[in-house]
This record gives C-alpha cells, sequence and structure tokens, in this order.
C-alpha cells in the first residue's frame, strides 16, 4: 500500500493551498472550545512560513444541507485572527463566483476562511463537481482536519482526488500517535476506557483487549459490566441489551491473559444535581435507588501502582458524571495520576467529551498527547480505515 503523504512530499512552498481543518467548534454562534483552532496553527504557521495562500475550508455542525446562522463560521475567523495576530479574511460561501474571486486575488500569506460546508448537502453527499469546484480554487490540498477523518465527504475525500495532497502537522502527529497505541505501545500499557455506554465503545474495546496488558473500565459503561457479574445496581444507568456484551468483553480479556479491572467501590446519590448528598459505597452495597455516579476511593487507590508502572497510558470517556463537580473527582484524579507520569510514559487522551474535561482543567499540555478527534479516533483505535486518511495516499 502507497503510504500516507506528509506536508514534505509535496510542493507547497509559494503555493495557494487549500487547508481542510476541523473548526467544529461553534454552537448557537459561539465558539465553545479554542482547543481545535489552536491545534491547527502549526501547520497555518509552517504555510505562511513558506510564504503560501491559505484557503481554509471546514464543517461545522449538522445543518443538513441548509444555511444557518448559529452555524456560521464567521466567529471563528475572528478567533483566528487574534491568536495569529494576522487579518483572516471570510467569506459567506465555499464554493460560486466571488468565492472564486476573493481565492484567485490571494497574495503570499494571506488567509481566507470559507463558510461552514455543510451548507450544501453536496458536502456530505461527497458531490464530485462540488469537490471539483472546491479543488479549482487552489494549486494543492493539505488535510489536518482529523476529527473529521471517518467521514467521506467532499472536502475530505473529493477534492484531494484533484489536487497534490498531503496530511498537514496535525494529522500526522494525531494518525501516528494513535495508531503507535496499535502497532507498538510500551508497556505495561493501560488503557482506560469510560463513558456512558458499552454500545458506543464496543469496537474500541476489543480493539484495545489485544494490544493492551490492564484495560480499566469505569463510567456509567461500567454499570452494565457489574450487572453482568450480576451485581445489584440500583438505579443506576445500565444497558440491559449490552448484557451479553459486557460478558462477551470479559471473556475476551481473559481470552487473552489482560487484566481487566471494574470498579469495587462507587460514589452514588439519590438524584443527579449539583450539591446532591452523595456517598461512596462497595459494590455490593448498592441500594435500590443509589444512582452511581462516580469511581470510588478504594478502586483508584488500586489504579496507582498500575498507572505508576505503565509506560503507556491511554484514556478515552470520563469516569463519572463529569458535568457535575461531586462527580468529576475520580476522572479529576485520573487527570492528575496521568500527568505526573508526562516523561516516564507515553500518556494519551482520546475521546471528545475527555479532550473538553481536560480543556477544562487547563491540562491540556501535561499529557503526551491530547487527540483532536471524537468519532475519529475511536474509530482508528478499532482498527477500521479512516476514508480521508485513505484519501491521502501518494
Ligand atoms: C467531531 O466533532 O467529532 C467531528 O467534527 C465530526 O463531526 P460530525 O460527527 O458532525 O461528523
Amino acid at each position: 500500500m502507497s503510504k500516507i503523504n506528509t506536508i514534505e512530499d509535496i510542493d507547497y512552498a509559494g503555493k495557494r493551498v487549500y487547508l481542510r481543518v476541523d473548526y467544529n467548534v461553534v454552537e448557537n454562534g459561539k465558539i465553545i472550545d479554542e482547543f481545535r483552532i489552536k491545534q491547527s496553527l502549526p501547520t497555518i504557521n509552517k504555510l505562511l512560513a513558506s510564504k503560501c495562500s491559505i484557503i481554509l475550508a471546514s464543517h461545522n455542525g449538522r445543518p443538513d444541507g441548509k444555511p444557518d446562522e448559529m452555524l456560521s463560521l464567521r466567529p471563528v475567523a475572528q478567533a483566528l485572527s487574534n491568536l495569529l495576530n494576522k487579518k483572516v479574511g471570510f467569506v459567506d460561501d465555499c464554493v460560486g463566483e466571488e468565492v472564486s474571486q476573493e481565492a484567485h486575488s490571494m497574495k503570499a500569506g494571506e488567509l481566507l476562511l470559507l463558510e461552514n460546508l455543510r451548507f450544501h448537502e453536496a458536502e456530505e453527499k461527497n458531490n464530485s463537481l462540488f469537490a471539483k469546484s472546491m479543488a479549482n480554487l487552489a494549486d494543492v490540498y493539505i488535510d489536518d482536519a482529523f476529527a473529521n477523518a471517518h467521514r467521506a465527504h467532499a472536502s475530505m475525500v473529493g477534492v484531494p482526488k484533484y489536487l497534490p495532497h498531503a496530511a498537514g502537522l496535525l494529522m500526522e502527529k494525531e494518525y501516528n500517535n494513535l495508531n503507535n497505541l496499535l502497532l507498538s505501545p510500551k508497556r505495561p500499557f493501560v488503557a482506560i476506557v469510560g463513558g456512558a455506554k458499552i454500545s458506543t465503545k464496543i469496537e474500541v474495546l476489543k480493539s484495545l483487549l489485544k494490544k493492551a496488558d490492564t484495560v480499566f473500565i469505569g463510567g456509567a459503561m461500567a454499570n452494565t459490566f457489574l450487572q453482568a457479574q450480576g451485581y445489584n445496581i440500583g438505579a443506576s444507568m445500565t444497558e440491559v441489551d449490552s448484557i451479553d456484551i459486557a460478558k462477551d468483553v470479559m471473556k475476551i480479556a481473559k481470552d487473552n491473559n489482560v487484566n481487566l479491572i471494574l470498579p469495587k467501590d462507587l460514589v452514588v446519590a439519590k438524584s443527579i444535581e449539583d450539591g446532591v448528598d452523595c456517598r461512596t459505597v462497595s459494590i455490593d452495597n448498592i441500594q435500590k435507588d443509589d444512582i452511581a455516579l462516580d469511581i470510588g476511593k478504594e478502586t483508584m487507590r488500586d489504579l496507582i501502582p498500575i498507572i505508576k508502572k505503565a509506560k503507556t497510558i491511554f484514556w478515552n470517556g470520563t469516569l463519572g458524571y463529569a458535568e457535575i463537580n461531586e462527580f468529576a473527582w475520580a476522572s479529576k484524579d485520573l487527570a492528575h495520576l496521568m500527568s505526573l507520569r508526562k516523561n516516564k510514559a507515553d500518556t494519551i487522551i482520546g475521546g471528545g467529551d475527555t479532550t473538553a474535561f481536560i480543556e477544562k482543567l487547563g491540562m491540556h499540555n501535561r499529557f503526551s498527547f491530547v487527540s483532536t478527534g471524537g468519532g475519529a479516533s475511536l474509530e482508528l483505535l478499532s482498527g477500521k480505515k479512516l476514508a480521508a486518511i485513505e484519501a491521502l495516499r501518494s
């Protein structure tokens, strides 16, 4: 199979670049998180240093192929301009006469952000005429939108068909860091998987069970595993339909000799709200009206020696109902434990919610790598090929 092109494989200096980024960060007309914008800066700066002009393109939200002012990328142009300390132009569309004129009159070092690609249904349909008209705007195509790499949309897989193409610095870093977890992790390799539903994590769990030495399961997902083991989990969230999947996962762990750790104590409350009374109970002591909302201290204490010995630590999915402070304790504790290992182990964080949690704690610089990807990182770690990465092969 041919290799995935990196920037150095194509002739980009002084060219007009179509740079696909993932600025899926605007909700109700406001930027909710600048992490993805900041992560696109290294590629932008490299292109600017090489006297390129840069046409930035991204989707935002799911506008169903129609313009929606609340999902416009306009606020991103200002945010990016503040971060670069440089003017970033903006056009109200991503194709058409006006866009073409703007793009073709750009000078070296200029930046132009196009409007939300998904305002055209042709984007998600991977329409080839739409892709071709975007390709006509530029000389080369660079893809830095790792978080969207699992989508076979026009800007991801169509445009690179018509232009010399390569992965940007972020795409390359994401791919290498996450792929390395599957190919050659340093051992011992500990994977910590949380979040609400097994159904969304089953593929990644199965894949990690073939690679990791220890897999720890937290979040509401752990309730289904405990139920599969016969524990009464009270009024906790569970997926009854996934009990057999949980049993299957436990069997795979056993067959692969993987140390599968489930919580042995949990923080429970009678309702899910700020300031609610909560207590820590062992898993065989959960009352009928208890809702499990975080991992208990005994369980976290057991994790300490495992994390201290690990050479690779991967975390996806918060361990409790981390939106509420009372139930964010175990996730904060894990973030802290992992950050202490930064220079001794590969510490990698993936998944939209976990990345947002880390960003909220202001800790994103305290790990070896924090992925911008949600669904894309899960698909890559499940061993699937990502359509947009495949489109970057030479
Ligand atoms: C993401 O935020 O995971 C990506 O931008 C993909 O967005 P989508 O799930 O709307 O395709």
